[in-house]
């Protein structure tokens, strides 16, 4: 009991950490705008496509899902021009005249992305044989949940898949130093007594660390009195996945995460 009381405050405080160390979304808005780039293309999709396409293009009540579908995918980025500007006369997809040729092309662009997430199902895996891989063999639950189940110093990969074609799956699997987030780079501090503590930093001042290992423990420590603190720029995340699995485990693996970015957390079926 006492033991799930510590479990539940501690998510609190990491919850919080969370809130505290976001960037600010606005800073994102305005450089994407600035590049007339695909966070405006998102913004567009979701605020004027999404109420009858879905999020994520799939479909829904008003309008039919326009990103895994073949014929749409084939369709000429100047096909899909006219079809937005003029809509589809005759049906319930209405001209977006009021959109500039630049937002247009925008949201255009934001869609191909969404289709190639969509044909990232097509890699060759098999979704539960990636899930049994994500909790078995490659262990990734020990750091990252998904579907609800599995450790949290790492981000919930539930609905990763939804924003990353498969290509940047797999190298996000196999290269995690890549694009590594400075925030989330490895922490080694050893303590007064010698305990050498390895994690990562969820808050800093200039006089506390609090320090999350892998276990999932949040240790919160007076800067005053460790040893030292080494910043690594790695990821806690073992790099080595490229030679520790095969590729059809990796296409597995990637096809698990698009399944279940999906649906609810369980492994579907693929469509088609
Ligand atoms: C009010 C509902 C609605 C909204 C909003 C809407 N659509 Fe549609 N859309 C539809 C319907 C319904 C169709 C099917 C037209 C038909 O039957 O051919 C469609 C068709 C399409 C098609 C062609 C699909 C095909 O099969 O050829 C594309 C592409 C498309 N929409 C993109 C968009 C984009 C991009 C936006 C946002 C800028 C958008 N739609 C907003 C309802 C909507
Ligand atoms: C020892 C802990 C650990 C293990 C084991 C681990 N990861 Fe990670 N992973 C991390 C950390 C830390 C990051 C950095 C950012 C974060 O918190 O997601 C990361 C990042 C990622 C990302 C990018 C997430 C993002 O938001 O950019 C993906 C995808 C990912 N891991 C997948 C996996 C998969 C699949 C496995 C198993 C094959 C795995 N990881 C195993 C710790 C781990």
């Amino acid at each position: 009991m006492a033991r799930k009381l510590l479990r539940f405050s501690m998510l609190m405080l990491l919850a919080y950490a969370g809130q505290v160390c976001a960037p600010p979304p606005l800073q994102a808005q305005q450089s994407g705008k600035a590049a007339g780039g695909a966070v405006e293309g998102k913004q567009i999709f979701i605020t004027t496509c999404a109420a009858c396409h879905g999020l994520d293009g799939g479909g829904g009540e008003h309008g039919p899902d326009i990103s895994h579908r073949r014929e749409v995918q084939r369709l000429s980025d100047k096909a899909l021009l006219q079809i937005v500007q003029g809509g589809v006369p005759g049906t319930g997809m209405p001209a977006f005249g009021s959109l500039g040729a630049d937002q247009v092309k925008a949201v255009i662009r934001y869609l191909r992305s969404l289709q190639g997430q969509a044909s990232a199902a097509e890699v060759s895996g098999d979704p539960r044989h990636g899930q049994a891989i994500f909790f078995g063999k490659a262990g990734c639950s020990q750091c990252h949940m998904a579907g609800g189940e599995g450790g949290f110093i790492a981000s919930d990969l539930s609905s990763y898949a939804r924003t990353s074609s498969a290509d940047d799956i797999r190298n996000a699997i196999t290269d995690p130093n890549r694009n590594l987030n400075p925030r989330k780079r490895t922490v080694v501090v050893t303590t007064a007594d010698g305990q050498t503590l390895t994690g990562i930093a969820r808050n800093e001042d200039n006089f506390t660390l609090q320090l999350q290992t892998t276990d999932g423990t949040l240790h919160l420590l007076a800067k005053t009195e460790l040893r030292s603190i080494e910043y690594q720029p790695r990821s806690l995340m073992p790099d080595d996945y490229a030679s520790r699995l095969s590729r059809q485990e990796l296409d597995d693996l990637v096809s698990y995460l698009v399944s279940i970015a999906r649906g609810n957390g369980k492994p579907q079926a693929e469509p088609e």
